[in-house]
């Protein structure tokens, strides 16, 4: 079985925040005018203006499914305040899309949010669930009859991790009670969203919606056989990779697992304690392998393993909502890509049901408090001129979005 079904989801994904531009009512926009982050995002990749033109550059590339987020700052810039031309933009874009045939893959949150929220304390805030489940039923009646699949949180635990416990992101809170709080948190949140999204297409005579998180998973290895790294690889993996899978399964509220997929991290435990079992990494020279230009390693076969794991516990279809390499070598990034799919491709022979690839990202964007260097897009943009120039690597991914073929050589 060499070739991917037709029905198969191949494109890129964006979020909002990282390319849109000037979202001035969002928490981290506030966030940057503080200092926070290496460079503020201003204008970005000026994406609420041309989105148009970057998804002919998506059809151009083969593309049949687009994945992006709504700016909840800019459909809810005040609180209880919804904005009519935020939302019919979104209605819009989403046009834009199925003109394109590309399949609309949308998240309704994507790590930003508007600073009205940020406010009252975030996630934290006690209304926050009932606020984003309005701000959800303000959604749906205007993009709902055009789209099937959605992605209610994007990657609960790195948003947990870096706002919450190692504090690089607003709110910049380093406490692992609140970090596991807010985890939980954001478990109800997706648990009402499904419901209420369900509910809506049910009561509107529509076929059901297919909705689901994007977890980022992470292969995890020891980097010795010793038993503490062995143990940090299982808990670890049961804690970032499983704990809220499992709580969202047992509420059976995901129809498929948005899997977003990018490097290993090898454990490697200095003391004997929580907090070094959870966190201590092998930075050494031990098997090591290319790295992205922020320091990832690459490990293909990290995403085979866990597509196998994750097919066969869960049993669910599994989605690739994001996957890609941040490199200034185009040459690295298409090997990437070929090296990937053929993981995807290999556990498929294996019997997995995985329906869609989508890499990350279509444009070069705002890496958050990276700011603009890493280069993840398939298509290159000049944030002097904003011109995008397609990379080879796009025109390659390109071929194998057509054909359903990736043959991997060398
Ligand atoms: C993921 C995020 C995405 C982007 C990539 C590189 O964790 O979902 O916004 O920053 O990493």
């Amino acid at each position: 079985m060499d070739h991917f079904p037709k029905s198969f989801y191949w494109g890129a994904a964006t979020s909002a925040y990282q390319v849109e531009g000037d979202a001035v009512n969002a928490d981290w926009w506030h966030w940057e005018q503080q200092g926070g982050g290496t460079e503020s995002s201003g204008a970005a990749c000026r994406h609420y203006e041309m989105f148009c033109a970057d998804f002919d550059l998506a059809q151009e590339l083969g593309h049949n499914a687009h994945r992006f987020s709504l700016e909840w700052s800019r459909i809810e810039p005040q609180e209880g305040v919804f904005s009519t031309p935020a939302l019919e933009h979104y209605r819009q874009v989403v046009r834009a899309l199925r003109e394109r045939h590309l399949e609309p893959v949308v998240t309704l949150w994507h790590f930003t949010l508007p600073q009205w929220l940020a406010a009252q304390g975030g996630w934290f805030a006690p209304r926050a669930r009932f606020y984003f489940l309005r701000f959800i039923e303000n959604v749906l009646p205007v993009l709902g009859h055009q789209v099937r699949i959605w992605i209610t949180i994007n990657e609960p635990l790195v948003y947990a991790y870096f706002g919450y416990l190692k504090g690089t992101w607003p709110p910049q809170i380093c406490s692992l009670p609140r970090a596991w709080a807010l985890i939980n948190q954001l478990a109800r949140a997706h648990v009402s969203a499904y419901r209420l999204i369900h509910a809506w297409y049910r009561d509107q005579g529509l076929s059901s919606p297919r909705v689901s998180i994007a977890k980022n998973c992470q292969a995890f290895t020891a980097c010795t056989g010793r038993w503490q790294d062995r143990l940090a690889v299982k808990l670890r993996n049961s804690l970032f990779n499983l704990y809220i899978l499992n709580i969202l399964v047992r509420k059976k509220s995901l129809d498929f697992i948005g899997v977003n997929y990018y490097t290993r991290q090898v454990a490697h435990v200095q003391k004997k304690n929580l907090m070094n079992l959870l966190l201590d990494s092998c930075e050494g020279a031990h098997d090591p392998r290319e790295k992205n230009s922020i320091g990832w390693d690459v490990y293909p076969e990290g995403l085979g393993m866990l597509l196998q794991m994750l097919g066969r516990k869960y049993r669910l279809p599994l989605f690739i909502t994001e996957n890609g390499i941040c490199t200034t070598d185009d040459g690295r990034r298409w090997r990437y890509i070929q090296t990937h799919i053929r993981e995807v491709q290999k556990a498929r022979e294996a019997g997995i049901e995985v329906i869609g690839y989508l890499y990350w990202s279509l444009l070069d964007n705002y890496e958050w408090e990276k700011g603009f260097a890493p280069r993840f897009g398939l298509v290159e943009v000049d944030y002097r001129t904003y011109e995008r120039r397609v990379r080879e690597s796009g025109r390659l991914f390109s071929q194998v979005c057509r054909s359903g073929i990736c043959s991997v050589e060398g």
